[in-house]
């Protein structure tokens, strides 16, 4: 097996006539063929080609392999946004009178599918904290299909052991779904640990420049086809346009995901030590609850850090309108650093009292460490902490 690096550059589609250098971008709807036999023969799947770009594109192909080979998966289908990714996996998957058990502490459109959207098509879920991974068993029934997680969470950044995780969807025949968007292909593949489906927003650190929206789902085949087949009717498809920007991005993956990560261990080392600064979690840094079983199963602790400000929300929403450097917006992943509140903006369609349970109290800051010098970075978080 290549290298991470070398499968990021070298897994490319095939050249064209004119043996361009770079991936070319095809922005094309459909493609042709040979006669109606050809036609005939695509339509019934014996012959393995493109034939509209809701099914398959070039871009969108070399993209998923890209990812998939990173992940240690066969196969992938890629989507428009994160979001679709994950409804579109489970919607596939999951019937009426199904049950999925899931962590609580998941991005917040997630969270909303689980309670507002499934709850109609008569699907049902139980939620266990991430600290309680030992409950999971006693949350499992007989019509439980999926066990879903986030590790790193959003915006907590807590960790789950991928591997207890694994065991636990194997000993009950679960489809074991690890959303792994804080983490990237680089800093951990839970198919390694027992993971069937791996499912990232491709929107944060995989474009990595805060540019196009995108996701994708890579695993076992059997599941991939099924989720295939769902999407091919539906139509969440990627744009060829975004998936040759995200392609091409995965280029320097390793490289940018190094220093983010060098970065925001700096960041984590010097708000542990701010007094207005409480509660620091960042996965690598030793004061982590779940700090062994990051090191076990990821290479850098990203580029994602948590804290609370000691006053609260008002003083929370102080330190926000303090920041010169640092943007103030909901993405998270991008060159720029960014700071966001995730109880009044990515979290606020939670209850109260959700949001407590899920880790997100009103003080609680999120920042996403991004690739401008260090020194400047902790000089703006210093300033705005007054
Ligand atoms: C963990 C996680 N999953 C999924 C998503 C959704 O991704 P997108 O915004 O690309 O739809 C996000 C977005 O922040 C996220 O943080």
């Amino acid at each position: 097996m290549e290298n991470f690096e070398t499968i990021a550059i070298r897994t490319q589609m095939e050249r064209s006539q004119y043996l361009e250098h770079s991936t070319p971008l095809y922005l094309t709807s459909s493609y042709i063929f040979e006669d109606a036999e050809d036609m005939r023969a695509s339509f019934s799947e014996e012959k393995e080609r493109n034939i509209y770009s809701r099914f398959t594109n070039p871009n969108t192909s070399e993209f998923v392999d890209k990812i998939a080979k990173m992940e240690g998966a066969e196969t992938g289908y890629a989507f428009a946004t994160g979001m679709a990714a994950v409804f579109s996996t489970l919607a596939a998957l999951l019937n009426s009178g199904d049950h999925v058990v899931s962590a609580r502490s998941v991005f917040g459109s997630t969270h909303g599918l689980f309670t507002k959207y499934f709850p109609k098509w008569n699907i049902s879920h139980s939620y266990f904290n991430v600290n309680e991974v030992d409950k999971i068993e006693g949350l499992v029934k007989p019509e439980t299909k999926i066990l879903f997680a986030e590790t790193p969470t959003n915006p907590g950044v807590d960790i789950l052991d991928l591997e207890r995780l694994g065991e636990i969807a194997k000993k009950h025949s679960l489809i074991l779904i690890i959303d792994n968007c804080f983490a990237t292909p680089y800093l951990q593949n839970p198919i390694k640990f027992g993971a069937d489906l791996v499912i990232h927003s491709a929107t944060k650190l995989i474009d990595g420049q805060g540019r196009v929206l995108g996701g994708v789902t890579v695993g076992n085949p059997e599941l991939i086809r099924e989720i295939y087949l769902f999407s091919r009717n539906t139509g969440p498809a990627l744009s060829p346009f975004n998936a040759w920007v995200l392609s091409k991005s995965l280029e320097t993956l390793a490289v940018r995901l190094d220093k983010h990560c060098e970065n925001a261990l700096k960041v984590a080392e010097f708000l542990e030590n701010e007094p207005n600064a409480e509660n620091v979690k960042y996965p690598f840094l030793k004061s982590h609850p779940q700090y062994e079983i990051a090191k076990k199963q990821m290479k850098l602790g990203g580029n994602i850090i948590s804290f609370e400000i000691k006053g609260g929300i008002e003083a929370g929403r102080k330190f926000i309108d303090s920041v010169k450097l640092c943007s103030r917006s909901a993405n998270l992943g991008d060159t720029r650093s960014i700071v966001t509140h995730p109880a009044s903006t990515t979290h606020s369609k939670l209850s109260p009292e959700d949001q407590l349970e899920a880790g997100i109290t009103p003080g609680l800051v999120r920042v996403s460490v991004g690739l401008e010098h260090v020194d400047d970075i902790i000089a703006d978080l210093k300033q705005a902490l007054g």
